[in-house]
């Protein structure tokens, strides 16, 4: 309940920061800012993707690549890919304010997402909650005092099969528990990269005692037909 309560607070709280913009100091559209000389050339490379006319289409690549650069996407970059792509800005707006992968704020140098729907929830994501918000020192929707971590509640991250798991910047945590979370953050506060995926030993989604099914070579055509309809024609009139 505790969780609910807490998952939907989030989900308003990061509804209405998606969706609305307020300036700052920090977020205006006088922020500096422009994009390095190779992110140039990835977007002029990205752009020859689309036909001529239609560079727009690039929006939600150039998007992926000022949050690369920066960690989070400021309104002065949302106009800068707007300019770029020859588009109106209202067009960006949009599409920052749907997806909600863009980051409106800088949320640390590592983003940490906690998955709480239904099967993560069911297999303890609340206790990887805790855990991670005591070993980043922050709470769900803030950020730790030295910026290292940033800590969020996501709705399912399609990795239910290997649930309970988190998300760290682009690498997924799957099959954790508390001990994991501690382990992979420490891991990450000194500087290392702990692997990612399964944390429970398993390969990717298979059975965790060893295979189940599948496990010899298939059977022949024909298996499992009654004897009375072995042998029959295979083409119809041909007697064979
Ligand atoms: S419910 Fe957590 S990944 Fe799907």
């Amino acid at each position: 309940m505790v969780l609910y309560t807490r998952r939907i607070s989030m989900t308003m709280k990061v509804w209405s920061e998606l969706s609305v913009h307020r300036d700052s100091v920090d977020n205006n559209a006088n922020t500096p800012f422009e994009f390095t000389e190779a992110n140039m050339m990835r977007i002029a490379a990205l752009i020859q993707n689309y036909p001529v006319g239609a560079q727009k289409a690039a929006v939600g690549a150039c998007l992926d690549i000022v949050q690369r650069q920066m960690g989070w996407i400021p309104i002065s970059a949302m106009h800068k890919v707007a300019e770029i792509l020859s588009m109106p800005r209202m067009r960006v707006y949009e599409w920052v304010s749907f997806y909600t992968m863009n980051k409106r704020h800088f949320r640390g140098q590592f983003h940490i997402q906690v998955c709480t729907t239904t099967p993560c929830m069911l297999r303890g994501a609340e206790e990887i909650l805790d855990a991670v918000e005591q070993s980043c020192c922050c709470c769900a929707g803030g950020l730790s005092a030295d910026g290292m971590f940033g800590v969020d509640i996501v709705e399912c991250q399609g990795a239910c099969v290997n649930a309970p798991m988190f998300v760290v910047n682009d690498d997924y945590y799957e099959d954790v528990d508390a001990s994991d979370v501690y382990n992979i953050i420490q891991t990450l506060r000194c500087g290392g990269i702990p692997p990612p995926g399964p944390q429970n030993g398993r390969f990717a989604a298979e059975p965790l005692c060893g295979l189940t099914s599948l496990c010899g070579p298939p059977p022949p055509p024909g298996h499992g037909l009654q004897d009375a309809l072995m042998g029959m024609p295979t083409c119809p009139g041909s007697g064979r």
